[in-house]
């Protein structure tokens, strides 16, 4: 009888003619769909991620060797107080991002404080970091949202790609047609066309529908993936609430009039406190300053 030699499998050759990485649509070895991320390690921590993956530079930085990036793009994450779910979501992120042939770094959005939250703030203020890493894009990703599927392409698109479009608690539908909500990926030229999100919405809701209003009012189309690829399992968490409904309805009634100047444009609005470059992320504290009385929820 003969042995069966398992000869090693030559190295998938991925680059293109002028030594690109393909368009994630083009990529061979995707997987497709994911297995499902619901489970929480408890307790995983920062450090166990990164020894699994020594090959992150500061910030949680990577770029493949097997071809040149098409993209540089940062995924923004806002940030309060779900520590397992962060480190679950960038380690679940890691290997997805790797496969996409992304040149990705991971960037922490934290609130200074305990007072309510503002997310449009830490989001611009992000931003402007992330300018001042040079990408091509970003990536805003809620820390709870888990994709379900490897195919949904991380890069940077040529318009707003909400890429969180079906997911497991919304009943993987899209309920209207501004939503934005859970990942957005913009590039650098589109999200200052938008003027960032709107630095007046406090506590939980609305900012993200405000976002899609923007996007709209000028005339973009939204991208979103197909109904299969952009699948999203969302963990579960307690529901944060709307401390003041009547005053996002109102804001939402008038979207398209504060973009000029409600946003980005409005540097005084926010100021990053403090920057670190940990092993998986740039953290920062941002403080959003005063929380007007109206917002808070009326006993
Ligand atoms: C809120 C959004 C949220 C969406 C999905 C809307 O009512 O205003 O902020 O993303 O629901 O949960
Ligand atoms: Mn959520």
């Amino acid at each position: 009888m003969e042995e069966a030699v398992t000869k090693p499998k030559p190295p998938l050759k991925i680059a293109e003619e002028d030594g690109s990485c393909p368009a994630v649509e083009r990529i061979p070895d995707l997987q497709g769909a994911l297995p499902q991320a619901t489970l929480l390690i408890q307790n995983l921590q920062e450090g166990e991620v990164h020894a699994v993956h020594p090959e992150l530079g500061p910030g949680g930085s990577w770029k493949p060797n097997d071809c040149q990036a098409r993209d540089k793009i940062a995924v923004i994450i806002p940030y309060r107080d779900r520590q397992t779910h962060l480190t679950r979501l960038i380690d679940f992120l890691i290997p997805i991002l790797q496969r996409q042939r992304l040149d990705f770094r991971f960037i922490v959005t934290e609130q200074y404080g305990n007072d309510l939250f503002n997310k449009g703030r830490i989001m611009n203020a992000a931003f402007i970091f992330a300018e001042s890493l040079g990408v091509d894009c970003v990536v805003f990703h809620d820390v709870d949202m888990f994709p379900q599927d490897d195919r949904n392409p991380y890069s940077c698109p040529p318009g707003p790609r909400h890429l969180g479009a079906f997911v497991s608690n919304l009943g993987y539908q899209l309920w209207y047609k501004e939503i934005v909500g859970g990942v957005l990926a913009v590039s650098m030229s589109d999200y200052r066309a938008v003027n960032g999100y709107s630095n007046q919405f406090w506590a939980w809701g609305g900012e993200d529908d405000d976002m899609g209003q923007r996007i709209l009012s000028l005339n973009y189309t939204i991208e979103r993936p197909n109904p299969e690829t952009g699948r999203y399992s969302m963990l579960k968490h307690v529901k944060r609430k709307r401390t003041a409904p009547k005053l996002i309805y109102k804001l939402l009634g008038n979207s398209a009039n504060r973009v000029a100047y409600d946003g980005l444009n409005e540097t005084d609005k926010w100021t990053i406190r403090k920057v670190t470059t940990r092993p998986l992320y740039y953290h920062l504290y941002v403080d959003v300053g005063e929380v007007p009385e109206e917002w808070r929820a009326k006993a």
